[in-house]
């Protein structure tokens, strides 16, 4: 099969589109034909070299978000037949022993992930666990599939497991246009919350305000905290979603109200942070959490509220762009210079 692989990280040069070995099933497993894979902001931190997950091993085949047709399936399942069109799971906690990819399930530890430290979907194949795979309904395209699962998992384990995000609520998204918060953006309408999102440009702002949300600012030339206070009518925001980190860490927190929630799931741009004043932080009982991994059990509910939101109208994939997985280094480029707005997609 052909792969976009690389043996040693560094600029795109060392990526690679090249002849693998086809992946041949365990007895649980599927092969997938790979329709359509999304970038995630940790393909091109690992390819730079940047930063790699425990685990991670070279030669790497990237892409976390895998969806298409079963091509093959293992002695045991019964559950999939070729022709199948399926969105994969790439967390690999929960895996049954007959898969090839079991005991990979270290959630706080070398959790392996299809794509991030195994073997993923910049292919034109794909092995995954049977018990990983989900049906995708008519309704729902291939490409708007392979949006789903890094983003709108992360997104709603940190706004809701993690968060106890509710109705009623006012939350800040900043970075409204990476794939994680066009779904948390989504997902905090969805429940009933006002969302206040931010962006770093104003065509993003517009952009997200056409899904959903319900204020933006331009984050690189607004006052953040001045805005939200102003927003919530000096009282702060219940909860901050943030995976920007260091640039709108201290601001974040000063735009909280008393008992407010910052929820933090990355380090876009940044792995340090500032409080700003311990004291503003115990005085009104703030409270700064940290989101740990979704569980294997997020999937199914989560996918089917995905599915019906898209056939209602309610949710929109936001698909940026589309590149030929031979042109993988000119979508992980954009991806680098934060031109898009969504989920940007390879298509093998
Ligand atoms: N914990 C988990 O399980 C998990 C899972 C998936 C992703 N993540 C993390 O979540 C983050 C987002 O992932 P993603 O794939 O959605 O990323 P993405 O789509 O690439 O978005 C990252 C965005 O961060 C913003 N940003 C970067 N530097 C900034 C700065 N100095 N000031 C303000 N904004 C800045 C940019 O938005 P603007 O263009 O608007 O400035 C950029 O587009 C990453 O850190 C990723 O590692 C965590």
């Amino acid at each position: 099969m052909k792969a976009m692989l690389y043996r040693a990280s560094g600029g795109p040069e060392v990526l690679e589109y090249t002849d693998v070995d086809d992946p041949v099933p365990g007895d649980g497993d599927v092969v997938v034909a790979v329709a359509a894979t999304a970038l995630n902001r940790l393909d091109v931190l690992q390819r730079n070299g940047w930063y790699h997950m425990p685990g991670f091993a070279y030669p790497h085949i990237a892409g976390m978000d895998i969806a298409g047709v079963v091509s093959e399936v293992g002695a045991a399942v019964s559950e999939w037949r070729p022709g199948d069109r399926v969105v994969v799971d790439p967390s690999m906690a929960g895996v049954a022993d007959n898969s090839k990819l079991a005991g990979m399930g270290d959630l706080y530890g070398e959790l392996g992930i299809l794509g991030a430290t195994l073997d993923g979907g910049y292919a034109t194949r794909c092995l995954a666990p049977a018990s990983h795979c989900y049906r995708v309904p008519d309704h729902v395209s291939l490409e708007q599939a392979a949006t789903f699962p890094t983003v709108w998992l992360t997104a709603g384990h940190a706004l809701f497991a993690t968060g106890g995000l509710s109705a009623g609520e006012t939350v800040m998204i900043h970075a409204a246009g990476s794939g994680v918060s066009v779904a948390g953006i989504q997902l905090a309408k969805h429940v009933g919350a006002t969302v206040l999102a931010t962006a770093g440009t104003d065509a993003k702002c517009e952009q997200a305000s056409a899904i959903g949300a319900d204020q933006v600012l331009n984050n690189r030339t607004g006052d953040v905290t001045a805005w939200a206070m102003e927003a919530t009518g000096g009282r702060g925001v219940d909860m901050v979603f943030d995976h920007v980190g260091t640039a709108l860490f201290t601001q974040s927190l000063f735009s909280l109200a008393i008992g407010g929630r910052l929820v933090n799931c990355g380090n876009a741009s940044g792995d340090t942070a500032a409080i700003g004043s311990l004291g503003h932080l115990f005085h009104n009982g703030l409270r700064i959490m940290g989101s740990d991994p979704y569980r294997p059990d997020e999937m199914g509910p989560l996918w089917d509220t995905f599915c019906a939101g898209v056939g209602s109208g309610e949710f929109s994939a936001v698909i940026d762009s589309e590149f030929p997985l031979a042109e993988a280094a000119a979508a992980q480029q954009k991806m680098l210079d934060s031109d898009f707005f969504g989920k940007i997609l390879l298509k093998p």
